[in-house]
């Protein structure tokens, strides 16, 4: 008798526990604010379809593109909550959030190259930094790439006197500010998603930007001109909620660590080719002429930004900017 009420007891609790987790698999939102077709919507879905594929269906990964569930600064707020687990903000949008050395990355020119940046993201202070999230209730996961920003207005603009008095749209970074205030534009922080009826409206002038995000916006269709300047790097930090991560069973925590390692790589991967296409799309287009800045050019810009790096030592941290400057010293592509 004693047996068959166990042996009855573990058939219920099969049964409960069976289809519980066969119908409810643990749910993880992913929101962004590109398009689905850029290097951060291709990452996130390879993450989706390696993830729910390495955990078997247990975790069902919900990706939300182009601010359809939240926007940049909504986006990090509902991460703290968690109502949405997982984001890839710009290495811009932290500073609001109070981790302002992430603007490091948005210094005019502190990337002499592509192979430059995987050096600092996968050396000691790509680590530190993502260490400083855990205080804010997130973990760094990973970097992703996006690539070179490129300047857009009505106007071609060759020298940092064609800046003057324009308003550009810029993410929320104090360094972004600064870069234009020293060409002496006006800077206005914005979310992605207004960008494209901001230009097209004329609440603002012109905007920075990669290839990537300018063609899947359709920015080149409200701006004139495209200045390849190639003067700062959009890339990204995979963030996940603190509390979400950590309570994960150990080993579905590990099939989605494997899934994230593989959707990194392959999104840092295809970065560059997407640029590229993204730009010579826009060249098909006819609707934007790209104008590209000559050695002189680019040397009266770079000098008149240099200020910047003494001008922000204080909010991003000489330290972190001498560091910064050391492990990306001698890479070449
Ligand atoms: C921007 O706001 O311009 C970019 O950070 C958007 C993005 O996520 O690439």
């Amino acid at each position: 008798m004693h047996k068959l009420i166990l042996a009855a007891a573990s058939v219920a609790a099969l049964a409960v526990a069976g289809p519980a987790s066969a119908q409810a698999p643990i749910v993880l939102k992913f929101s962004h604010v590109v398009a689905p077709d850029t290097p951060k919507g291709k990452a996130s879905e390879k993450f989706k379809e390696l993830g729910e594929k390495y955990t078997n269906g247990k975790v069902k990964i919900d990706v939300y593109h182009n601010s359809s569930l939240y926007k940049d600064k909504e986006e990090l707020e509902a991460l703290q909550l968690g109502a949405v687990q997982m984001l890839a903000p710009s290495n811009s949008k932290f500073g609001p959030m109070g981790v302002k050395e992430f603007e490091v990355f948005d210094l005019p020119y502190i990337l002499p190259n592509k192979a430059a940046l995987r050096k600092v993201t996968g050396g000691p202070l790509g680590k530190r930094l993502l260490g400083l999230l855990d205080s804010k209730g997130m973990i760094g996961l990973a970097y992703w790439d996006n690539g070179f920003k490129q300047m857009s207005a009505n106007k071609p603009l060759h020298l940092p006197a064609d800046y003057k008095g324009m308003k550009f749209r810029i993410q929320s970074s104090k360094v972004l500010e600064a870069q234009f205030r020293l060409l002496g534009a006006i800077p206005q922080s914005m979310a992605f998603s207004e960008v494209y009826q901001a230009l097209q409206t004329g609440v603002v002038d012109g905007q920075e930007n990669t290839w990537s995000n300018i063609y899947t916006q359709k920015m080149f269709e409200v701006q004139k001109y495209i200045m390849e300047t190639n003067h700062g790097y959009i890339g990204y930090v995979v963030v996940v909620n603190k509390k979400f991560w950590e309570d994960l069973p150990a080993d579905i925590r590990g099939q989605l660590e494997k899934a994230m390692q593989e959707a990194t790589a392959y999104g840092n991967d295809i970065a560059e080719k997407e640029n590229i296409e993204a730009m010579e799309a826009i060249k098909k287009s006819g609707r934007s002429t790209i104008v590209v800045a000559t050695e002189a050019e680019n040397a009266a810009m770079r000098k008149a930004m240099e200020p910047i790096y003494d001008d922000m030592a204080k909010r991003v941290g000489k330290a972190t900017i001498d560091e910064f400057v050391k492990e990306a010293a001698g890479a070449t592509n």
